[in-house]
């Protein structure tokens, strides 16, 4: 539809009666709509449309393949990996430098001292310099100036969090940030592993827990506080025998010692990123100078080459945990632009009026947010039926637009229908990045539309310094995530078991480049799992790629055994199945190499069992009786083979034998992630006894 056609509409709608609310709703009413039919005509009697977005390399051809069957970027013309933008760029200090340089010691990191006062900022020289005294401090509290030293960091993002990273680069420490979701053991298990002596932490409370749990982390010796120490913590400490100093005073400590600085080396390890992983306890990803620059240097190149120009005036307001390496790649990105950041205030219920006062340019997401935010501009939108047409006339208009590869905000549409979404987030948001997470095409194209800025979808993980493919600004189409970042090159490696080939085009992501990361703190086993002997690092992820040589993920690889006949089992396909027994509350499915079939471990939905067994079963007692009961056991695995054999599982998919467990897996009982899978390993430990008892029954 053209816009004429559009305008008429509207105007056409403006005339009944219900539309006088869509003018109190749209504020400027009358005015703004003269103004836009004005500057419409003008844009249609000028011929000056809107531009498309620059096509950054050919979008048919957006990888180049290499002789071993894996591609690289496009943008890699040379045909060679590149590791920096920049020739005086390969740690993140030197990232940081050139930012100090090109703004000319702009404004760098901004914070609000209280939720009255407005945004403070401090410079980039005045973050360098503070960052040699914290670094100083240390030395002068007995850390050695070698990346051997490793010191954790326990703060929401702030100013300081960022200044104590500098401060251990200064002196090639490593940082080791610390977080509460992980949970108090894995909090336990990465100071000692990591052995770490000195914490900086941003609370008390933090300190409090610190000093409590000190039985088991005998190592720590100093804690450094942000916020101002209170009179509990203090004689905690006093008590505890841990030297606790204020962060002012390691400052002025350091300012009054100062020592020659020892800046990072590109091979340096420069943060220990403990990621919860599906088995135990957290692993200690080593990522490297050299990787983070790559990483964010590549996101930069591409991001530029498809139009949009990030530099030292962009903005962005960072939320997201500094302890997870997504929110690293994009602080790497802004400090090398020698742009800003700007700190929320810590509370996620203020995050959006932290937004609206700083109008970022750059809006960091992850897809649970997105899609909070895609719900609620709908809820909006459905209440009323004209907002309802008009809005859905907008989005058709923006997605045609997006065809084109036009994405923007000065349409009619725009300033009618899509203002007070774009205001609520500040009103000058040019990109908005997602990542860990797959985020829907619907929300994403939505996004695209209603903000009218490019919404970039990364993939990766913290192994690769949180990406290692990103969306083309340009290639306005979805599903996919892009061609390799053009520090790394990808391969997609047979998985035979699944039915997947590198032939056709499909396979398990791997990558090699600068990107990938170091290995597993002390722990020879996990990093090899990871990294094969060529150097490639395994995602565990199944891609394709598509003609055009973007990438797709399209499926996970699934954990699969093979039973003694040879035959391929994937045991979460058959819980999945049998969790559809309304009895069922959880289950674990088990078989290895040298079975011949599968039993499983039952725990029964405790709401449904005991009223099923009184009146269908005629037996009664309390839930832990009833899951002991063989007549109930026996029930269930009729039930379950029978739902089985309804829901087509083959007969080897089919478990021979159950032990039914009272109790719910859960985090707290460590046969859970915090992200609720099951830790198989865990269970096969746990249930062992009970695993081989059902085999020899089943002789
Ligand atoms: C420390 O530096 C040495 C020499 O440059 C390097 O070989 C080693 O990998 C570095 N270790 C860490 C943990 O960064
Ligand atoms: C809005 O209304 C549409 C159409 O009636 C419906 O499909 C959608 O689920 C509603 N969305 C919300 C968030 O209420
Ligand atoms: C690349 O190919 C995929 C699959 O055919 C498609 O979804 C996507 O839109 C294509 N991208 C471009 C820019 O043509
Ligand atoms: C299993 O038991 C549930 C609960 O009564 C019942 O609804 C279902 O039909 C049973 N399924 C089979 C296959 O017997």
């Amino acid at each position: 539809m053209a816009i004429p056609e559009i305008l008429q509409k509207i105007l056409e709608y403006f005339k009944m009666p219900m539309a006088m609310d869509m003018f109190k709703l749209a504020g400027a009413g009358v005015v703004t709509v003269g103004a836009v039919t004005t500057a419409t005509a003008f844009y249609y009697l000028s011929g000056m449309g809107p531009k498309p977005l620059p096509e950054p390399v050919d979008l048919e051809y957006q990888t180049i393949e290499q002789n071993d069957g894996s591609r690289i970027s496009g943008l890699n013309t040379d045909g060679k990996i590149k590791e920096t933008m920049y020739e005086d760029v390969h740690t993140l200090l030197e990232a940081f430098q050139r930012g100090a340089r090109v703004s000319k010691n702009g404004p760098c990191l901004g914070y609000k001292p209280s939720a009255k006062e407005p945004f403070e900022w401090i410079t980039y020289d005045t973050v360098l310099e503070r960052a040699q005294h914290v670094g100083s401090g240390l030395i002068t509290l007995g850390q050695a100036p070698e990346n051997s030293t490793r010191v954790g960091v326990y703060s929401q993002n702030r100013p300081e969090y960022v200044i104590s990273d500098y401060g251990l680069w200064s002196y090639s420490m490593v940082g080791v940030p610390l977080y509460d979701t992980l949970g108090a053991e894995a909090c336990n298990h990465i100071i000692n592993q990591a052995e770490i002596s000195v914490v900086i932490c941003d609370n008390n409370m933090k300190v409090k827990n610190l000093i409590k749990r000190l039985a088991e982390t005998p190592n720590l010796k100093t804690i450094i506080l942000m916020d101002q120490i209170d009179g509990e913590s203090q004689e905690q400490a006093k008590q505890a025998g841990i030297n606790l100093l204020q962060f002012s005073e390691l400052e002025k400590l350091g300012k009054e010692n100062p020592t020659k600085t020892n800046p990072a080396k590109p091979d340096d390890v420069c943060i220990i990123c403990y990621t919860s992983g599906t088995t135990g306890i957290p692993k200690g990803a080593m990522l490297t100078h050299r990787g983070s620059v790559a990483t964010s240097s590549s996101a930069l190149h591409q991001v530029a080459a498809g139009g949009v120009d990030l530099g030292p005036g962009d903005v962005m307001i960072s939320y997201l945990p500094l302890a997870h390496s997504y929110e690293r790649l994009l602080h790497g990105v802004i400090y090398m632009l020698g742009a800003q950041i700007g700190f929320f205030q810590g509370d996620v219920r203020k995050l959006m009026d932290d937004i609206k006062e700083l109008q970022p340019t750059l809006f960091p997401c992850v897809p649970r947010l997105l899609n909070r935010f895609y719900d609620k501009v709908l809820t909006g939108v459905n209440s009323s039926l004209i907002k309802r047409f008009l809005f859905s006339m907008a989005i058709k208009s923006k997605e045609g637009e997006l065809k084109k590869r036009i994405i923007r905000k000065d349409s009619i549409w725009d300033k009618i229908v899509f203002k007070t979404v774009q205001a609520a987030l500040g009103g000058r948001v040019r990109l908005i990045t997602t990542g860990s997470a797959p985020l829907s095409p619907k929300v994403l194209n939505f996004l695209r539309c209603i903000v009218g800025c490019p919404v970039l979808e990364g993939y990766g993980q913290t192994e690769c310094h949180a990406i290692c493919s990103l969306q083309l600004c340009g290639d306005c189409y979805i599903g996919t995530v892009g061609p390799p970042l053009s520090c790394c090159s990808i391969k997609l490696a047979d998985i035979p078991e699944m039915g997947y080939f590198s032939r056709e085009n499909k396979g398990e992501v791997c990558m090699k480049g600068p990107n990938v990361f170091r290995g597993y703190l002390n722990d020879q086993e996990k990093t090899d799992e990871a990294l094969d002997a060529d150097g490639w690092l395994h995602t565990g992820d199944v891609g394709q790629w598509e003609e055009n040589g973007s990438l797709k993920i399209i499926d996970r690889k699934k954990h699969i055994f093979k039973l003694a006949q040879g035959e391929y089992i994937a045991p979460e396909k058959v819980e999945n199945t049998n969790i559809q027994s309304p009895l069922v509350a959880q289950m674990y499915v088990h078989g290895d190499s040298l079975q011949s079939c599968l039993v499983g471990v039952v725990v029964p939905d405790p709401d449904v069992l005991p009223n099923y067994c009184s009146e269908k079963l005629k037996i009664d007692g309390s839930f832990e009786e009833l899951c002991q009961n063989p007549e109930v056991n026996n029930h269930l695995l009729a039930n379950l083979t029978e739902l089985g054999k309804k829901s087509g599982l083959s007969s080897l998919e089919i478990v021979k034998a159950i032990h039914v467990y009272p109790e719910l897996f859960s985090v707290e009982n460590g046969l859970l992630t915090p992200t609720f899978k099951s830790k198989r390993q865990e269970m096969a430990k746990f249930f062992r006894p009970q695993i081989e008892e059902m085999y020899s029954k089943l002789g």
